[in-house]
């Protein structure tokens, strides 16, 4: 789908149809460097990202406020936080790009965020998900979600269905932490009691161990945050461990249900509860005509949370040039960005004008099997949900 040009790699599909004659193409072209993880462990998250933006691109064309927007992709294998600071610099100083944008995991949010700072550009998060990263740069703006967002509702949603007593297991690093310490903190003030706490490496995992460890606590449930992907061998040896039959429940933040993956996980994932800010099942129309227009461009892929975080920033983009008549001037974009609210796939949402950061609802999801497929079927939410940091 990615092509490699001179530039590096270059959207494929997306470029063609921007480079078309009939494009509206107006004034000066307006660079955007597009960071993501295309290989490695984590390339999942880079493909959905880019999906989502080339899917925004088909349904809107690709000029706004009199610029045409051009995507230079650049691929930091997912876990080379130096190689993902590098890009930055290079599309910032060589390329001239006028905003930065993606970052599939924290420390590579965290790597690229003094060079948004030093070089006045917005940088546009599409993924990852700790607190902090948007106090890292006053030019951070974030489209993805929090972990701190998504866990609260998680907490309080199993305190309030009769769950005493839960495991967790995070993954180890800034976004596992921010789950592990939220959901503790909410699920005991609720009256709950958190009896085992696993963190498994982000490198390499092999699940087992901790799975037989959370099987001979037997507790009531277990709560887990893996990053996008990881789903597929947690949620197969939770099946092989016997969990389920041993009577644990599955609960967690959607990342670990990632309907890039959902469709393959089989029974056992069957009744998990998750809480996240989307499904690719939402029912809205904005939802129906994305998830048409995204088959259009990844026929083989089932949109996921990683591709709205990428759709939406890059309708944040959009507007901030629509808005501000095609400025290059990042502070004048990043001031456009703030406040701004519209209704997205997953439904509506707002970047905070102080925090920078994402406000969105926050959905509590049931694990169904629908006409042969496994989806994550929404029955409550909680509305504006802001990150508690
Ligand atoms: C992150 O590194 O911030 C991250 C990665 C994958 C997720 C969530 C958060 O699914």
């Amino acid at each position: 789908m990615t092509r490699i040009t001179r530039r590096g790699l270059a959207l494929g599909t997306g470029a063609t149809l921007l480079a078309a004659p009939a494009v509206r193409a107006q004034g000066a072209v307006f660079r955007i460097g597009l960071i993501l993880p295309m290989t490695g462990p984590f390339a999942s998250t880079g493909r959905q990202v880019e999906a989502g933006i080339r899917t925004y691109l088909r349904q809107h064309g690709d000029s706004f406020g009199g610029r045409r927007v051009e995507i230079l992709l650049r691929d930091d294998t997912g876990t080379a936080p130096d190689v993902t600071r590098r890009h930055a610099q290079e599309l910032a100083v060589r390329e001239r790009v006028r905003a930065l944008a993606g970052f599939g995991l924290t420390p590579l949010a965290l790597a690229a965020a003094p060079i948004a700072t030093e070089a006045k550009l917005p940088m546009v998060v599409m993924a990852a998900a700790t607190s902090v990263i948007v106090q890292r740069s006053p030019f951070i703006l974030r489209t993805s979600f929090t972990l701190p967002q998504a866990t609260a509702p998680m907490a309080e949603w199993a305190a309030r269905n009769g769950i005493r007593n839960v495991a967790t297991l995070v993954t180890d690093f800034a976004p596992g932490l921010d789950a592990e310490r939220v959901f503790k903190d909410r699920f005991t003030r609720a009256g709950g009691r958190v009896t085992l706490e696993l963190r498994t490496p982000l490198r390499n995992p092999d699940y087992a161990p901790f799975l037989q460890r959370v099987r001979d606590a037997a507790p009531e449930a277990l709560f887990i945050f893996v990053p996008s992907g990881e789903g597929a061998a947690l949620t197969k040896q939770f099946a092989e461990r016997g969990l389920p039959a041993a009577g644990v429940r599955l609960i967690g933040t959607g990342d670990v249900l990632d309907d890039d993956i959902l469709n393959d996980m089989g029974d056992a994932v069957i009744g998990a509860v998750t809480s996240h800010h989307y499904s690719a099942a939402h029912d809205s129309a904005e939802n129906r005509a994305y998830v048409e227009a995204f088959r259009g461009v990844a026929p083989n892929l089932r949109p996921n949370f990683m591709s709205v975080g990428g759709r939406d920033g890059m309708h944040l983009v959009a507007e901030m040039l629509a808005r501000t008549g095609g400025s290059d001037d990042g502070e004048r974009l990043v001031a456009a960005a703030k406040g701004l609210s519209w209704t997205s796939p997953r439904g509506p949402m707002t970047i905070d004008a102080n925090s920078r950061d994402v406000v969105q609802d926050i959905y509590i999801r049931r694990a169904e099997r629908r006409d042969g497929q496994i989806w994550n079927i929404e029955f409550d939410k909680v509305a504006q949900v802001r990150d508690e940091g």
